[in-house]
């Protein structure tokens, strides 16, 4: 059977938010999507087969025992371009992490190789359960892309993560996770981002310009490459991307730390953070009167990069960044080396330029091939030039 790139299969789950589910196949029609709802029996409860029908002009069903002599489950399988499970209950997130099938979406699941996207909407406490927690890390793993939750008020007033996002920003999702091929599936990536802070005192800190914008569009990009994707955030003022692992660090000791507790587990490092070069000497627990501030003594931080890629095992990438404000490319080739990189992008930063902007621009060297020079462009677009070389090493 061919496949039209259009089609979508909409898991339905036993949730209240299975009304929403409605809208959504509306807004998919709009984008010209072709919907199948197949709901689960308990989903039935809350919305009956008639809606979904009429919505969808096409039949419904939710256990394999109808229409037997047709084999459903496979012939839907292989006709689906996407699986997308929205709303998903606790239950139905724990019966597939399990490879459970004992209704006919789970029998899909378990037949299709289509791309699998899963919206959950619970409760909070249900969604931040130890045992929802590590089923929804083990659906990460092989490579289903799951929404996280929006946060606000639930049914029953309770208020926390476990809304139904907006139909539009599931559909952005989707399309976003539907347009790369996902050739980082059970890839580990370990990325730093923004710019460290070094406390003077309680109320001052030695700190750069880096926004984090570039870390975290490498994170988004490979999130949507299907990685699992670990990111060591300094100070940065950004949402965070669906599915990232969140390690929150404001020094360049804290940064340390981390990258020395997560190196281990990653297949690729890329190092966007800004690291303070040297922190002050003493650090005041007073606040230093005005009249006192006059002078500043500093001691050298370690070259986190340089030291964390020494610790290499064979098959890991490391990446770093450099920001240049002269003979970029010659500062840059030296510090590829010094530091032991596969790959180095490096910019130039002259008068404050890139800096919390969209845009980027610069260079990248390899270790192993000639310099590809990327003209003014989007920091996403970066990253998934960046993710195309990591990726050809990698293999
Ligand atoms: O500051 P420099 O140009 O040497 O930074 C190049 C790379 O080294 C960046 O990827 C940065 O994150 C990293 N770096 C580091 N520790 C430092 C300074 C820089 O890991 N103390």
């Amino acid at each position: 059977m061919s496949r039209t790139g259009r089609e979508i299969l909409l898991g339905v789950g036993g949730g209240i938010a299975a009304y929403k589910s409605a809208d959504l196949i509306r807004r998919l029609q709009d984008h010209g999507y072709l919907v199948t709802v197949v709901p689960t029996p308990s989903s039935l409860n809350f919305v009956g087969t008639a809606t979904w029908e009429a919505l969808t002009g096409r039949p419904v069903h939710s256990q394999v025992w109808e229409k037997v002599h047709e084999v459903p489950h496979i012939s839907l399988a292989e006709v689906s371009d996407c699986i997308l499970i929205a709303p998903a209950t606790a239950d139905l997130i724990a019966r597939i992490a399990q490879g459970r099938a004992d209704d006919l979406l789970t029998n899909i699941v378990l037949a299709s190789t289509a791309p699998k996207m899963i919206v959950p909407a619970m409760h909070p406490a249900m969604w931040n359960d130890a045992g929802t927690v590590a089923n929804v890390s083990i659906l990460r793993e092989r490579g289903f892309l799951v929404m996280d939750p929006d946060v606000g008020r639930l049914t029953g007033g309770d208020v926390g993560a476990g809304r139904f996002p907006e139909s539009l920003a599931i559909i952005e999702t989707m399309n976003g996770f539907l347009s790369h091929i996902s050739d980082l599936i059970g890839k580990e990536i370990l990325i730093t981002a923004g710019g460290t802070r070094e406390p003077i005192d309680p109320v001052r800190f030695i700190g750069n310009r880096s926004s984090g914008k570039q870390g975290y569009a490498v994170a988004q990009a490979a999130l949507s490459r299907g990685a699992k994707v670990r990111l060591i955030s300094a100070n940065c003022d950004l949402p965070v991307p669906q599915g990232a692992e969140i390690v929150r660090v404001e020094t360049a000791d804290e940064m340390n730390s981390s990258l020395n507790e997560y190196f281990a587990y990653s297949d690729v490092l890329v190092m966007c953070a800004a690291v303070a070069d040297a922190k002050p000497t003493t650090l005041s627990n007073e606040k230093i009167k005005k009249s006192e501030l006059t002078t500043l003594s500093f001691v050298a931080n370690p070259d986190l990069l340089a030291s964390i890629s020494q610790k290499r095992r064979s098959g890991q990438i490391v990446v770093g960044f450099a920001a240049e404000t002269s003979n970029m490319e010659v500062h840059a080739r030296e510090k590829l080396k010094s530091k032991g990189l596969d790959i180095i992008f490096v910019n130039d930063v002259s008068g404050g330029a890139i800096f919390g902007s969209d845009e980027t621009r610069g260079t990248m060297l390899f270790a192993n091939a000639p310099d590809l020079d990327i003209p003014s462009t989007s920091k996403d677009t970066l990253a998934h030039e960046l993710l195309n070389q990591v990726v050809n090493r990698l293999s």
